[in-house]
């Protein structure tokens, strides 16, 4: 058998494995009542998003060119990232192509060998590895544990700096991180404090950058992370920090350095994305009203949903179970997805729902009682 013939065989077998591990995936278009994807405020599609983008397109060219340090330094992206440093409280902000490629960048620009790093234990993939590409010393601890936090950052450091990276909005469960204590546990030992907004941007705060402005911890966190593709309805992502450490970006960040640049007319999506936040705060308030009245229907189906954000877990348990209840609820019309390991813990398969500006308060009620009769007809847990 030649090696290739060889190395195909093996992929085939380790993709029965996953099969046979509930764990394998497959790619889905989009069917029924969108309650898994991430457009919270249902921006996505909205005429002003798609309209700016048709209209800035012919000036702004369709290609990148190359790096941002080279000729993809677009006209389009220092005011876009000046308008994006100031809705976030910020002195300075730097786009990235992805939420994904700024953690990435961005944690191995902050540390590295000598320093300590402080990671929950639920952050997202892209926080594992940019802190694995850092090499810093890390301490994962337990998700919200604030005594652990505590207790890390008395670890003795030598030389080297701390730094406690959370998400404030965490994406697969749902929960608001206390970033105040946090921010007073960084105070009180030496600790610099990175907040990922990827799930409260366009959510949270008079101005709808994030939690980190609701609680007016601008000037006590030394970086945040915000996605654009998310409540903002288009792409990207940025980091917004203070001026140096912005700079410092520029010239460290290997996936901002060794990338090509983002499509300029994400710039105009983006701004349209932030017209909309600012002039429409009432999406964002019925989203997290029409939460909490999921959240309540479900417990009278049973179910009990932790969180208290737009993104409703409802735990399953077992890969297999999350897999049906998924295709079970897809026959009926709902797009909820099941999320397994390794995006969640082991045995703590779920269906991750979110709830969006556009979907309605009846739909969520037919959603919650085929929940709560679903999960009974597969003999699983309800609360
Ligand atoms: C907390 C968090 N950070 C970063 C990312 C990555 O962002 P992007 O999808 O723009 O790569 C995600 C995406 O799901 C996320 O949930």
């Amino acid at each position: 058998m030649s090696a290739l013939e060889d190395y195909r065989s093996e992929l085939r077998g380790q993709l029965a494995d996953l099969e046979a591990a509930g764990m394998r995936r497959r790619l889905r278009e989009p069917q029924g009542l969108d309650l898994c994807s991430n457009d919270y405020l249902g921006l996505a599609a909205h005429p002003h998003l798609v309209e700016s983008m048709r209209a800035a397109l012919p000036g702004l060219g369709a290609g990148s060119t190359g790096s941002r340090l080279l000729r993809g330094q677009h006209p389009a992206f220092a005011p876009l990232e000046e308008r994006l440093a100031a809705f976030c409280g910020r002195e300075a902000a730097l786009l990235f192509s992805t939420g994904y490629a700024a953690n990435l960048g961005l944690l191995p620009t902050l540390a590295g060998p000598d320093d300590l790093v402080l990671s929950d234990a639920l952050n997202h993939a892209s926080l594992i590895d940019g802190l694995r590409l850092s090499r810093a010393r890390k301490v994962v601890y337990r998700h919200q544990d604030l005594d652990a936090v505590e207790q890390a950052l008395r670890l003795p450091r030598g030389r080297g700096r701390a730094f406690v990276v959370t998400e404030s909005v965490f994406g697969m469960e749902g929960d608001l991180t206390p970033l105040e204590e946090l921010a007073d546990l960084c105070d009180a030992h030496g600790g610099l404090l990175v907040v990922d907004e990827a799930h409260a941007t366009g959510l949270h705060g008079a101005s709808g950058s994030g939690r980190v402005e609701e609680q007016g911890l601008q000037e006590r966190v030394l970086a945040t992370v915000h996605a654009g593709g998310k409540a903002l309805g288009a792409g990207g992502a940025w980091v917004a920090g203070p001026r140096e450490l912005v700079d410092h970006l520029v010239s460290r960040a290997r996936t901002f350095v060794f990338s090509t640049a983002p499509l300029p007319v994400l710039a105009a999506a983006l701004n349209a994305g932030l017209d909309l936040v600012a002039g429409e705060p009432e999406r964002r308030r019925e989203v997290h009203r029409k939460a909490a009245h999921l959240r309540a229907r479900l417990a009278s189906a049973g179910i009990a949903a932790e969180g208290s954000s737009p993104i409703v877990p409802v735990r399953v348990g077992a890969n297999e179970a999350a897999v049906e209840l998924q295709a079970r609820l897809a026959r009926e019309g709902f797009d909820a997805r099941a999320v397994r390991p390794p995006t969640v813990p082991e045995g703590t398969a779920r269906l991750r729902v979110t709830v969006r500006h556009p979907v309605s308060d009846p739909d969520l009620e037919r959603f919650a009682s085929a929940a709560g009769r679903l999960l009974r007809a597969l003999a699983l847990p309800v609360a």
